[in-house]
């Protein structure tokens, strides 16, 4: 069936949350798909920074078959293994020093909802948060998000958050006292175009958190599980959050989250305070742990890191008059625009043959499965110049 048709369909059956995407896809392998109509696409988004083994992996393929053939549900009145074995795995890969207690969930605004509770059972009034910041798309998660045309249409939100610029310690500095229950900050903004905080700006929202006693909590759903090019963005830089929500890649296409209190803030939700029928799912838990056990074993952190920097270097160095500024951090990588031009370049990238992601007017985002591969990569740097042309 043409595109043209299941755009069609979705148009009759689907709500226009979305509006109508321009592509159907019918399958994909690695960091490839195709389209219902045969056409063959490299995928630099990976389904918006999930898909961390790209298409059809079959360590994925194996693990969820397998799990869905012994036991596909339980809900949170009875343990699975998966569940008990991912959540221990989390605290290993966190380090966590002290004790930590994993709350498994579906998405990463289920994740940051679960932070949202956390923080006010501290008792406290005041949460702070980031000007541009994306933490989802549900009310609580909403309430944290620092984008004011996504938030507003759905006013009155939860109360008690404010917002400072992101990336000023001083900002920070002056919002938290010891009314704040606590601080939400995303290691880098992706949604917003790959943005990148000065170096030590998380460190000091470490040390202005802890000297009032409020919370630190970083949403690593983009960020975390290798896209960084190390398990979490925050282990890079030294810093030890209070709570990490994480989601997107680490379920690697299935649909799983997690809200992780280390230390005193892992105790903070007694039985009833919280739950989600799905949450701690087999199937999703058994797809996470493959997902990190392959991370684990084809070393693809430092292949993340490694690519991410040379594929920024190699964009940066085209020297094209539309790229302003190219931003890394790991395979996250933002491409800055001299004019706001970003749809027109998604555009023309797909029509290409690349999918890669009109972030914000001026910026363009890669977000490309972990397993993108140096060929691939170089595949990209060579058509970019034509593609930039074509919008200039
Ligand atoms: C940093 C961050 N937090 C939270 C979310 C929301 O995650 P989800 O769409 O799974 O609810 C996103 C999604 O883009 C995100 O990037």
């Amino acid at each position: 069936m043409p595109t043209a048709d299941f755009q069609r369909r979705w148009e009759s059956a689907l709500m226009n949350n979305y509006g109508t995407p321009p592509l159907a896809l019918a399958r994909g392998a690695g960091a490839e798909v195709w389209d219902v109509e045969g056409r063959r696409y490299l995928d630099l988004l990976g389904g918006i920074a999930v898909n961390a083994l790209g298409h059809a992996h079959p360590a994925v393929v194996g693990a969820v078959t397998a799990q869905i053939s012994t036991l596909g549900h339980v809900s949170n009145l009875y343990i699975s293994e998966p569940a008990v074995t991912l959540a221990e795995t989390l605290l290993d890969l966190l380090g966590a020093s002290g004790p930590g207690r994993v709350l498994l969930c579906n998405s990463g605004a289920e994740a940051n909802e679960a932070a949202f509770k956390i923080a006010r059972r501290t008792g406290r009034g005041k949460i702070v948060s980031t000007h541009g910041a994306f933490h989802g798309r549900t009310m609580g998660a909403l309430a944290l998000t620092g984008q004011p045309a996504k938030r507003e249409p759905f006013e009155p939100m939860p109360p008690g958050v404010i917002f400072v610029p992101y990336g000023s310690a001083d900002a920070l500095r002056d919002a938290v006292d010891t009314d704040t229950a606590a601080v939400f900050l995303e290691p880098v903004q992706g949604e917003s175009g790959v943005v990148i905080p000065p170096g030590g700006y998380l460190q000091a929202a470490r040390e202005i958190t802890a000297a009032c006693g409020a919370l630190l909590v970083l949403d690593e759903v983009q960020t975390g599980i290798g896209r960084t090019g190390s398990w979490f963005a925050h282990q890079a830089v030294g810093v030890t959050p209070d709570v990490v929500t994480l989601a997107k890649g680490l379920g690697g296409g299935l649909p799983i989250g997690a809200c992780i209190g280390l230390g005193a803030a892992g105790a903070l939700l007694e039985p009833g305070a919280h739950g989600t029928t799905f949450g701690g799912n087999p199937v999703c838990c058994a797809a996470a742990l493959a997902v990190l056990r392959t991370i684990a074993s084809d070393g693809l952190l430092d292949h993340a890191a490694r690519l991410g920097k040379e594929l920024a270097a190699e964009v940066a160095a085209l020297h094209h008059p539309l790229v302003g500024s190219v931003s890394t951090a790991g395979l996250l990588i933002g491409i800055g625009l001299s004019a706001p031009r970003s749809a027109a370049v998604a555009t023309a990238a797909r029509d290409a043959g690349f999918l890669i992601n009109a972030a914000a007017p001026g910026r363009i985002r890669l977000a490309p499965p972990l397993v993108l591969t140096e060929a691939q990569a170089q595949e990209f740097v060579a058509a970019l110049p034509a593609i930039l042309d074509a919008v200039t």
